[in-house]
């Protein structure tokens, strides 16, 4: 993403809401819903047109577990950080797959072929731990059978 495109989506994102209160996520989401992503770039523009500080802005990007703030990859794959999994697993799930891709939460492999994105409840909380990959629900899902998955997603464009 150059910076041209990034700059238009934040000029443009700020021209349709700034003057709604509450302007601050509807600008929020518009910027990633085109750019994929809420680059670290966007923030002074966005807290001087709000009249706020770059650290609220900052602040409310982190709180929002939605906003990222690097591009994803191809693929998504979101793991349950939920209660119910975490009471079976997720973290050290969450552990091996950190390892396995070699990047953290709202971060993507470095060949950009996955995204990993923590996510609070899928539905499958008798059979956690569970996860989504794309579209697709896994549950009780062990590391070897996320391994196999990721590799499964490495593989395809
Ligand atoms: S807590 Fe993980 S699916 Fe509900």
């Amino acid at each position: 993403m150059t910076k041209n495109a990034t700059q238009q989506a934040v000029d443009a994102a700020i021209a349709a809401h700034r003057d709604r209160p509450g302007a601050l996520l509807p600008i929020l989401h518009a910027v990633q819903d085109a750019i994929g992503h809420i680059p670290p770039e966007a923030v002074p523009a966005i807290a001087a047109a709000l009249n706020l500080t770059r650290a609220e802005v900052h602040g409310v990007v982190s709180y929002y577990h939605h906003f990222r703030t690097a591009p994803g990859g191809r693929h998504t794959l979101r793991l349950c950080q939920a209660e119910a999994c975490q009471a079976v697993g997720a973290a050290a799930l969450a552990d091996h797959a950190r390892t396995a891709l070699g990047c953290g939460f709202h971060e993507a492999t470095a060949d950009g072929a996955l995204g990993l994105e923590p996510v609070y409840c899928l539905g499958q909380c008798a059979a956690g731990p569970a996860a989504m990959l794309d579209e697709e629900v896994h549950a009780r899902l062990s590391p070897a059978e996320l391994d196999a998955l990721i590799q499964a997603a490495r593989g395809r464009p």
